[in-house]
């Protein structure tokens, strides 16, 4: 493993602290990023246990947002009409955005956050308050394998893949279907997207580091759809090699054609990036301070993980940022982690008491700026750190 971007101490991103917590030295750890020349995989050097990340205090509701409810109900239509799975085992259901389009008979959900898997199982569907492992999949599927195997934003953020694709082709039956989506590499790194490393994602995948994997588990990609969530991600069909259903669809050659001619099989092309994220900091610094010498009020917009990288590894803070507003209801009165700017209830932005607008959900711009247009109109500005920092209104 090469590293290649060291983004300084950071505290556990979705750790948002209670007013009482402030005073209490914050657990830190060091957030750096690393290329394996081998099979392709980025990673993030050093780990935390997963116990501490995914607990009964999970923050992050995928319903909470138009988008997310949007990309996953389209999905639910392409796979109920290509597909037609009559079991399908979701891994990492969340508030079950995924699972509620489907009948509660056909589908299972995993989801070791307890308050999140309460939720869906309240509504009667099958959920697991555990982690996806071998063990679990051999109770789920003890009398049928399914034929539709559903993760999103999951994958990521485990460690030990060998464990997680050994229970997946366990679980999977001969001609069934493994959909992954998680944020593409390629992605991050032409966005300057540094924020896509914090604690709980462990790898940002590319095309060609997961073909490495799943050839170990006799697994393959037969189709890749680019998707726009999370700022640019890659949901993969995948089958078992011996599947003959399904053929290789070209958008797979043309993805794996994309990354190498960016040269994401190249430590050159991470060193680049460690440069370009230098640059951004101090290029967002360098606004930031622009504008607080003009007496500017400046909030942040949307407390997500991405923003705790950025303003601990740049340092702001109440220096520059009074408080964010934020629309999930967990962290509104709480503080960011390390960063301490505390997390108020949304409210519609207006100019008479806003300038700027840090963009902490950039991956919402589209959603935000149709919510925020009377404040664009007024003159109000965002400052939006990818692909490089500028303002924009
Ligand atoms: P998310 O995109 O999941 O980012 P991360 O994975 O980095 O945490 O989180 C989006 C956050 O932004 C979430 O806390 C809700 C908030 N948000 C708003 O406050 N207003 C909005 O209009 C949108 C779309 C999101």
């Amino acid at each position: 493993m090469i590293k290649f971007l060291n983004l300084g101490l950071q505290p556990l991103a979705n750790s948002y602290l209670k007013k009482k917590k402030l005073s209490i030295k914050e657990k830190k750890f060091k957030l750096e990023i690393a290329f394996d020349k081998k099979n392709y995989l980025v990673s993030i050097v050093n780990t935390v246990p997963k116990e501490k990340m995914f607990n009964n205090t999970y923050p992050y509701k995928s319903s909470e947002s138009k988008t997310m409810q949007k990309s996953f109900k389209d999905l639910t239509a392409k796979i109920k009409k290509y597909f037609k799975p009559k079991f399908i085992i979701e891994i990492g259901s969340n508030d079950g955005v995924f699972l509620k389009n489907f009948h509660k008979k056909l589908v299972v959900g995993v989801e070791p956050c307890d308050n999140l898997a309460k939720l869906t199982r309240i509504k009667n569907y099958i959920t697991y308050s555990e982690y996806w492992s071998l063990k679990l999949a051999k109770k789920i599927t003890k009398n049928k394998k399914a034929d539709l195997i559903y993760s999103t934003n999951t994958l990521s953020h485990i460690k030990n893949l060998n464990e997680i694709f050994v229970a997946i082709n366990f679980s999977l039956s001969d001609n069934g279907v493994l959909i992954l989506e998680d944020p593409s590499l390629l992605k991050c790194i032409e966005n300057v997207a540094y924020d896509q490393f914090y604690c709980e994602h462990i790898y940002v995948f590319s095309t060609i580091a997961l073909k490495n994997i799943l050839d170990k588990h006799d697994l393959e990609i037969f189709d890749i759809h680019n998707t726009t969530t999370h700022g640019g991600s890659n949901r993969y069909y995948i089958k078992k090699k011996t599947n003959n259903m399904y053929k290789i669809k070209d958008s797979v050659k043309n993805e794996i054609k994309k990354e190498l001619k960016f040269g994401l099989h190249k430590i050159t092309t991470y060193k680049k990036f460690s440069k370009k994220v230098k640059k951004s900091k101090k290029k967002l610094i360098n606004i930031f301070q622009k504008l607080k010498k003009k007496k500017l009020k400046i909030i942040g917009y949307g407390a997500t993980a991405k923003s705790c990288t950025v303003l601990n590894y740049c340092k702001i803070g109440n220096n520059f940022i009074d408080y964010f507003y934020d629309t999930t209801s967990y962290k509104v009165n709480k503080y960011l982690p390390g960063s301490k700017i505390l997390i108020k209830k949304y409210k519609k932005l207006n100019k008479k008491n806003t300038d700027v607008a840090f963009l902490g959900a950039w991956n919402f711009k589209d959603e935000i700026f149709k919510k925020e247009k009377n404040f664009i109109k007024d003159g109000g500005k965002f400052i939006m750190h990818v692909p490089n920092p500028r303002l924009i209104g």
